[in-house]
Protein backbone atom coordinates (compact mmCIF):
# COMPACT_ATOMS: atom_id res chain seq x y z
CA UNK A 1 0.00 0.00 0.00
CA UNK A 2 1.45 3.42 -1.26
CA UNK A 3 2.08 5.37 2.08
CA UNK A 4 -0.43 7.82 3.04
CA UNK A 5 -0.06 11.46 3.14
CA UNK A 6 -3.38 12.72 3.99
CA UNK A 7 -6.71 11.35 5.05
CA UNK A 8 -10.14 13.22 5.52
CA UNK A 9 -13.09 11.29 6.13
CA UNK A 10 -16.68 13.58 5.76
CA UNK A 11 -14.75 16.21 6.79
CA UNK A 12 -16.61 20.09 7.23
CA UNK A 13 -14.55 23.06 7.34
CA UNK A 14 -15.77 26.44 8.13
CA UNK A 15 -14.99 29.73 10.28
CA UNK A 16 -17.94 30.08 11.72
CA UNK A 17 -20.52 26.95 12.50
CA UNK A 18 -23.29 28.37 11.05
CA UNK A 19 -21.62 28.95 7.21
CA UNK A 20 -19.91 25.83 6.58
CA UNK A 21 -17.46 26.56 3.08
CA UNK A 22 -16.82 22.57 2.57
CA UNK A 23 -19.00 19.68 3.40
CA UNK A 24 -18.29 16.11 3.89
CA UNK A 25 -15.11 15.98 1.91
CA UNK A 26 -13.53 12.55 1.70
CA UNK A 27 -10.25 11.64 0.35
CA UNK A 28 -7.11 10.29 0.37
CA UNK A 29 -3.72 11.58 -0.75
CA UNK A 30 -0.99 8.90 -1.34
CA UNK A 31 2.95 9.68 -1.87
CA UNK A 32 4.22 10.85 -4.85
CA UNK A 33 0.71 12.36 -5.72
CA UNK A 34 0.47 15.29 -7.70
CA UNK A 35 -2.62 17.44 -7.51
CA UNK A 36 -4.45 20.30 -8.78
CA UNK A 37 -7.16 21.62 -6.68
CA UNK A 38 -9.96 24.34 -8.67
CA UNK A 39 -12.89 25.81 -7.93
CA UNK A 40 -14.39 29.03 -7.85
CA UNK A 41 -13.52 32.35 -5.96
CA UNK A 42 -14.83 31.92 -2.52
CA UNK A 43 -15.54 27.98 -3.18
CA UNK A 44 -12.92 27.23 -0.57
CA UNK A 45 -9.79 26.24 -2.21
CA UNK A 46 -7.53 28.48 0.62
CA UNK A 47 -9.74 26.75 3.41
CA UNK A 48 -8.69 23.17 2.14
CA UNK A 49 -5.05 24.10 2.04
CA UNK A 50 -5.25 25.95 5.86
CA UNK A 51 -6.84 22.53 7.05
CA UNK A 52 -3.72 20.87 5.79
CA UNK A 53 -1.15 23.06 7.61
CA UNK A 54 -4.06 23.01 10.78
CA UNK A 55 -5.02 26.89 10.50
CA UNK A 56 -8.58 26.32 10.06
CA UNK A 57 -9.87 23.34 12.24
CA UNK A 58 -12.42 20.46 11.25
CA UNK A 59 -16.00 21.08 12.36
CA UNK A 60 -16.66 17.42 11.62
CA UNK A 61 -15.38 15.12 10.15
CA UNK A 62 -11.99 13.31 10.67
CA UNK A 63 -8.85 14.95 9.22
CA UNK A 64 -5.13 13.14 9.34
CA UNK A 65 -1.73 14.50 7.77
CA UNK A 66 1.47 13.22 8.06
CA UNK A 67 -0.24 11.03 10.90
CA UNK A 68 -1.31 13.73 12.74
CA UNK A 69 -5.18 13.97 13.48
CA UNK A 70 -6.99 17.50 13.29
CA UNK A 71 -7.13 19.17 15.02
CA UNK A 72 -3.67 19.17 16.35
CA UNK A 73 -4.02 18.61 20.15
CA UNK A 74 -1.25 20.41 21.39
CA UNK A 75 1.19 23.10 20.03
CA UNK A 76 4.04 20.24 19.83
CA UNK A 77 2.09 18.45 17.01
CA UNK A 78 1.00 20.81 15.28
CA UNK A 79 5.33 22.10 15.73
CA UNK A 80 5.87 18.59 14.62
CA UNK A 81 3.24 18.54 11.42
CA UNK A 82 4.41 22.02 10.34
CA UNK A 83 7.88 21.03 10.16
CA UNK A 84 6.95 18.27 7.49
CA UNK A 85 5.34 20.75 5.25
CA UNK A 86 6.55 23.28 2.33
CA UNK A 87 4.10 25.97 2.06
CA UNK A 88 4.03 28.58 -0.81
CA UNK A 89 1.52 31.51 -1.09
CA UNK A 90 0.68 33.85 -3.97
CA UNK A 91 2.18 36.44 -2.74
CA UNK A 92 5.53 34.59 -2.17
CA UNK A 93 6.53 36.43 1.19
CA UNK A 94 10.05 36.47 1.20
CA UNK A 95 12.25 38.30 3.65
CA UNK A 96 12.48 41.49 2.04
CA UNK A 97 15.71 42.11 3.68
CA UNK A 98 17.41 39.08 3.40
CA UNK A 99 19.77 37.63 0.30
CA UNK A 100 17.90 35.66 -1.85
CA UNK A 101 20.32 32.36 -0.24
CA UNK A 102 19.55 33.44 2.97
CA UNK A 103 15.36 33.28 2.62
CA UNK A 104 15.95 29.63 0.93
CA UNK A 105 17.85 28.95 4.31
CA UNK A 106 15.56 30.05 7.07
CA UNK A 107 14.12 26.45 7.53
CA UNK A 108 17.27 25.20 7.56
CA UNK A 109 18.16 28.00 10.08
CA UNK A 110 14.88 27.02 12.42
CA UNK A 111 15.43 23.19 11.90
CA UNK A 112 18.75 23.79 13.18
CA UNK A 113 21.19 22.47 10.66
CA UNK A 114 24.59 22.78 10.47
CA UNK A 115 26.59 25.34 8.68
CA UNK A 116 27.92 23.13 6.33
CA UNK A 117 24.76 21.45 6.04
CA UNK A 118 22.63 24.76 4.69
CA UNK A 119 25.23 25.17 2.19
CA UNK A 120 24.94 22.09 0.54
CA UNK A 121 20.96 22.14 0.56
CA UNK A 122 21.19 26.22 -0.53
CA UNK A 123 23.38 25.26 -3.17
CA UNK A 124 21.67 22.16 -4.93
CA UNK A 125 17.93 24.03 -4.30
CA UNK A 126 19.29 27.35 -6.68
CA UNK A 127 20.79 24.98 -9.09
CA UNK A 128 17.45 23.46 -9.12
CA UNK A 129 15.37 26.81 -9.00
CA UNK A 130 18.46 28.19 -12.13
CA UNK A 131 19.32 31.10 -9.68
CA UNK A 132 22.54 30.31 -8.61
CA UNK A 133 23.14 33.53 -10.58
CA UNK A 134 21.26 35.37 -8.42
CA UNK A 135 21.88 33.99 -4.77
CA UNK A 136 23.14 37.68 -3.84
CA UNK A 137 20.54 39.60 -4.55
CA UNK A 138 17.34 40.64 -2.72
CA UNK A 139 13.61 39.88 -3.23
CA UNK A 140 13.05 43.49 -4.91
CA UNK A 141 15.55 42.61 -7.40
CA UNK A 142 14.12 39.70 -8.92
CA UNK A 143 11.34 39.49 -11.06
CA UNK A 144 7.79 37.52 -9.89
CA UNK A 145 8.53 34.23 -11.62
CA UNK A 146 11.91 34.75 -10.11
CA UNK A 147 10.95 35.54 -6.51
CA UNK A 148 8.09 33.00 -6.63
CA UNK A 149 11.11 30.24 -7.53
CA UNK A 150 12.87 31.31 -4.64
CA UNK A 151 9.75 30.48 -2.01
CA UNK A 152 9.53 26.95 -3.86
CA UNK A 153 13.03 26.72 -2.82
CA UNK A 154 12.36 27.41 0.31
CA UNK A 155 9.41 25.53 1.01
CA UNK A 156 11.80 22.38 0.04
CA UNK A 157 14.89 23.05 2.24
CA UNK A 158 14.09 21.32 5.18
CA UNK A 159 12.92 18.12 2.86
CA UNK A 160 9.40 18.54 3.53
CA UNK A 161 6.78 15.19 3.33
CA UNK A 162 4.24 17.79 1.61
CA UNK A 163 4.63 20.71 -0.73
CA UNK A 164 1.23 22.88 -0.39
CA UNK A 165 1.03 25.96 -2.86
CA UNK A 166 -2.04 28.22 -2.92
CA UNK A 167 -2.19 29.99 -6.45
CA UNK A 168 1.58 30.15 -6.84
CA UNK A 169 1.07 31.87 -10.42
CA UNK A 170 -1.77 34.11 -9.52
CA UNK A 171 0.64 36.82 -9.77
CA UNK A 172 2.46 35.95 -12.86
CA UNK A 173 2.18 36.29 -16.63
CA UNK A 174 1.25 32.89 -18.68
CA UNK A 175 5.16 32.31 -18.95
CA UNK A 176 6.27 32.50 -15.63
CA UNK A 177 3.53 30.87 -14.44
CA UNK A 178 4.12 27.83 -17.08
CA UNK A 179 7.77 27.97 -15.72
CA UNK A 180 6.34 27.53 -12.00
CA UNK A 181 4.13 24.94 -12.79
CA UNK A 182 7.02 23.22 -14.39
CA UNK A 183 8.77 23.69 -11.30
CA UNK A 184 6.72 22.05 -9.19
CA UNK A 185 5.93 19.01 -11.85
CA UNK A 186 9.38 18.33 -12.08
CA UNK A 187 10.15 18.37 -7.97
CA UNK A 188 6.42 15.96 -8.03
CA UNK A 189 8.39 13.71 -10.88
CA UNK A 190 11.33 13.59 -8.03
CA UNK A 191 8.79 11.71 -5.76
CA UNK A 192 7.33 15.07 -3.51
CA UNK A 193 3.56 14.90 -3.40
CA UNK A 194 2.41 17.93 -4.05
CA UNK A 195 -1.05 19.69 -3.93
CA UNK A 196 -1.47 22.89 -5.80
CA UNK A 197 -4.61 25.60 -5.75
CA UNK A 198 -4.33 26.77 -9.18
CA UNK A 199 -7.42 29.08 -10.80
CA UNK A 200 -6.52 27.43 -14.52
CA UNK A 201 -4.74 24.09 -15.03
CA UNK A 202 -1.90 24.43 -16.56
CA UNK A 203 -1.21 22.41 -20.23
CA UNK A 204 0.38 18.69 -18.53
CA UNK A 205 1.93 16.10 -20.54
CA UNK A 206 3.18 12.93 -19.96
CA UNK A 207 2.75 13.58 -16.27
CA UNK A 208 0.65 11.46 -14.07
CA UNK A 209 -2.01 13.96 -12.06
CA UNK A 210 -5.02 14.40 -9.97
CA UNK A 211 -7.61 16.73 -10.15
CA UNK A 212 -9.96 18.19 -6.95
CA UNK A 213 -12.45 20.66 -7.94
CA UNK A 214 -14.46 22.18 -4.99
CA UNK A 215 -17.87 23.57 -6.60
CA UNK A 216 -21.04 24.34 -4.01
CA UNK A 217 -18.52 23.55 -0.72
CA UNK A 218 -18.25 20.08 -2.22
CA UNK A 219 -14.91 18.63 -3.41
CA UNK A 220 -14.89 16.62 -6.80
CA UNK A 221 -12.38 14.32 -7.94
CA UNK A 222 -12.29 14.61 -12.02
CA UNK A 223 -11.50 11.28 -13.82
CA UNK A 224 -10.25 11.92 -17.57
N1 LIG B 1 -10.73 34.10 7.92
C1 LIG B 1 -11.98 33.93 7.49
N2 LIG B 1 -13.05 34.15 8.31
C2 LIG B 1 -14.31 33.96 7.87
N3 LIG B 1 -14.62 33.55 6.63
C3 LIG B 1 -13.63 33.34 5.77
C4 LIG B 1 -12.26 33.52 6.15
N4 LIG B 1 -11.48 33.22 5.07
C5 LIG B 1 -12.32 32.89 4.09
N5 LIG B 1 -13.60 32.94 4.50
C6 LIG B 1 -14.78 32.61 3.68
O1 LIG B 1 -14.71 31.24 3.31
C7 LIG B 1 -15.12 31.04 1.97
C8 LIG B 1 -14.02 30.35 1.18
O2 LIG B 1 -12.89 31.19 1.14
P1 LIG B 1 -11.51 30.73 0.51
O3 LIG B 1 -10.52 31.79 0.82
O4 LIG B 1 -11.20 29.36 0.95
O5 LIG B 1 -11.87 30.72 -1.05
P2 LIG B 1 -10.92 30.46 -2.31
O6 LIG B 1 -11.53 29.34 -3.08
O7 LIG B 1 -9.52 30.29 -1.85
O8 LIG B 1 -11.09 31.81 -3.15
P3 LIG B 1 -10.02 32.60 -4.06
O9 LIG B 1 -9.96 31.88 -5.37
O10 LIG B 1 -10.64 33.95 -4.22
O11 LIG B 1 -8.72 32.63 -3.34
C9 LIG B 1 -15.49 32.41 1.44
O12 LIG B 1 -16.88 32.55 1.53
C10 LIG B 1 -14.80 33.37 2.38
O13 LIG B 1 -15.50 34.56 2.49
MG1 LIG C 1 -7.78 31.40 -2.12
Amino acid sequence: MANEIAFAKDLSLAYDSREVVLRDLSFSINEGDLIFVTGASGSGKSTLIKAFYGAVAPIKGYLRVGGVKMPADSKSSIDRLRRKLGIVFQDYRLIEEWSIERNIALPLYIAGYDQKRIKDQVEKLLKHVRLTHRRDRFPQELSGGEQQRVAVARALSHNPMLLLADEPTGNLDDFSAQLVHELFMAVNQLGKTVVIVTHRMPSIAGVNYRHFRIDEGRLVEINY
